[in-house]
């Protein structure tokens, strides 16, 4: 495992030869606004970055804390990502702010809840669209894909990264594909890193010149328990001592986020940024099309 000093040293000399374009979707906190902030001053801030989620206030705080030069260039979009819809309009906006060229584009967006289905407007339950649809909608990925594609064409990096738990689902249940049969929040939590894990290696055959990382951020000291009752607090002092800070975590993904390893293929990736093995039989051929089918849709539909 590389030491936190050695992760630093290596961010620290990334230096592409061109300024770089990232989306962190789910950049106004916790690991999300980690990462943006870690690849903020690993590129000494040269770059565009540019945050999305609804906290428009959050967003302007963490850019002012981000590395100002000549070539920086910092922005925020404000979306509410649970509805497949304002994704979209999203990634329009997205397109119209960048030079048809994405280089980074990392998703975080997500919540703990212990409230069970939850559907939204489009019918999706919100846990399950923040954690999977959204992020491969807009995950933008498949709006924003022609702008990954086309750097990847110029022979500039090209990214896709989804901050959650990989190598850590349950089997894909093809009779239950967005469980509106039987939803509980273990079975959210298990299929919905499948479907992550399914994705990173589905989508890296169709997309081959794209990298696509599914990665653990650690247990992580963020803001993600603020809507938990009242009786999970006596946990929080436990949870304080077995997590990492927000910046460590942020310095680990930003490792993986711009490793020369992960250049293209799809990747499941450890607290350490070190590679995962993908867990054994999570689903068949059968059911990964059975996925990729439920998930166009869902997603159209919505
Ligand atoms: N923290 C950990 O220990 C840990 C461990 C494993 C996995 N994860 C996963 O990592 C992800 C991020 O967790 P975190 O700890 O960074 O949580 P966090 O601090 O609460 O950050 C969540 C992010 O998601 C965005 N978001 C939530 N709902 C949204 C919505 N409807 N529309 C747009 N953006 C929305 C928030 O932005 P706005 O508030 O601006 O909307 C915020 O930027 C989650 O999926 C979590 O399951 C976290």
């Amino acid at each position: 495992m590389p030491s936190l000093d050695a992760v630093r040293e290596s961010n620290s000399s990334f230096s592409p030869a061109y300024r770089p374009t990232a989306l962190f979707v789910g950049g106004t906190s916790g690991v999300g606004e980690a990462t943006a902030k870690a690849f903020a001053n690993a590129v000494k801030g040269r770059a565009h970055i540019i945050l999305c989620g609804r906290n428009r206030s959050r967003a302007e705080h963490i850019i002012a804390g981000f590395p100002q030069t000549p070539e920086s260039k910092y922005e925020f979009i404000q979306c509410d990502v649970s509805l497949i819809k304002n994704v979209s309009k999203a990634a329009e906006e997205v397109k119209s702010r960048i030079d048809a060229k994405l280089n980074y584009l990392v998703t975080s967006q997500g919540l703990m809840t212990l409230k069970g289905y939850d559907p939204t407007s489009e019918g999706i339950d919100y846990k399950l669209s923040l954690h999977f649809y959204s992020r491969w909608r807009a995950s933008f990925a498949d709006e924003l894909m022609p702008c990954l594609e086309k750097a990847a064409a110029e022979g500039e990096e090209a990214r896709f990264m989804s901050i959650l738990h990989p190598a850590t689902g349950a089997p894909l249940d093809t009779d239950d594909l967005g469980l509106k049969q039987k939803f509980t929040l273990p079975r959210a939590a298990g299929q919905s890193v499948t479907y992550n894990d399914l994705f990173v290696e589905e989508y890296a055959k169709l997309h081959p010149n794209i990298s696509f990382i599914h990665a653990f951020p650690g247990f992580t000291r963020t803001a993600i328990g603020r809507n938990l009752p009242w009786y999970t607090l006596p946990i929080k002092p436990v949870v304080h001592l077995l997590s990492r800070s927000q910046d460590d975590s942020g310095q680990y993904l930003c490792f993986a986020l711009v490793n020369p390893t992960y250049k293209s293929g799809g990747f499941l990736v450890d607290e350490n940024g070190e590679q995962q093995s993908p867990k054994a039989n999570l689903a068949s051929d059968e059911g990964r099309q059975a996925l990729m089918k439920h998930y166009a849709a869902v997603v159209r539909i919505a």
